[in-house]
């Protein structure tokens, strides 16, 4: 084996070594970060899905009205939304969900994700339709200080 290949053999097990350590790390750093994403952006994927823009006023009625169940939407998170809420059944606190008064809701696209999916759920029997997401998140950016 030439010098030259040599060199390479032995010293690429620390690169490979010194490339996992750092991919390790950012993997370990990312759930520290505030979130992947912004409001703004969720309403644009809510609106692109819909093919129409959320109209924050049929928002405000899907979200404070009840749809069959027991609960609204504002059951548990308050109406308006813009303090923290009260688990309608656990009483546990919920943080605001309008933007301008938690900057961290709609920052996780998971987590929005996950609560439409399960809160909608909860309170329509069914997940709800791309349309009333652009809807309900066109009138939580609605809402101001
Ligand atoms: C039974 C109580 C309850 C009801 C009813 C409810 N939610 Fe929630 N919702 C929660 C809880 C708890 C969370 C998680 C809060 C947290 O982790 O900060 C949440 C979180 C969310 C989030 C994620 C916010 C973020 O930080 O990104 C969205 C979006 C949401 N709810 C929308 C709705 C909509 C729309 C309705 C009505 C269809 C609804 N919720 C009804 C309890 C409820």
């Amino acid at each position: 084996m030439n010098a030259k290949l040599t060199w390479i053999k032995d010293r690429c097990p620390y690169w490979l070594a010194a490339a996992v350590l750092a991919t390790g790390l950012a993997a370990v750093a990312a759930p520290v970060r505030a979130g992947d994403t912004t409001a703004a952006h969720q309403l644009e994927r809510f609106n692109a899905q819909a093919g129409t823009a959320g109209q924050a006023e049929r928002g405000r009625v899907f979200f404070t009205s009840r749809h069959g169940g027991e609960w609204s939407c504002a059951s548990c998170h308050g109406n308006p939304p813009t303090s923290a809420g009260k688990h309608a059944s656990t009483g546990k606190s919920i943080e605001a969900l309008a933007p301008a008064f938690n900057p961290q809701a709609f920052t996780d696209t998971a987590k929005v994700d996950k609560w439409f999916r399960r809160n909608c759920k909860d309170v329509a029997q069914r997940e709800c339709t791309p349309t009333e997401k652009a809807d309900v998140l066109a009138y939580l950016l609605s809402l101001m200080r």
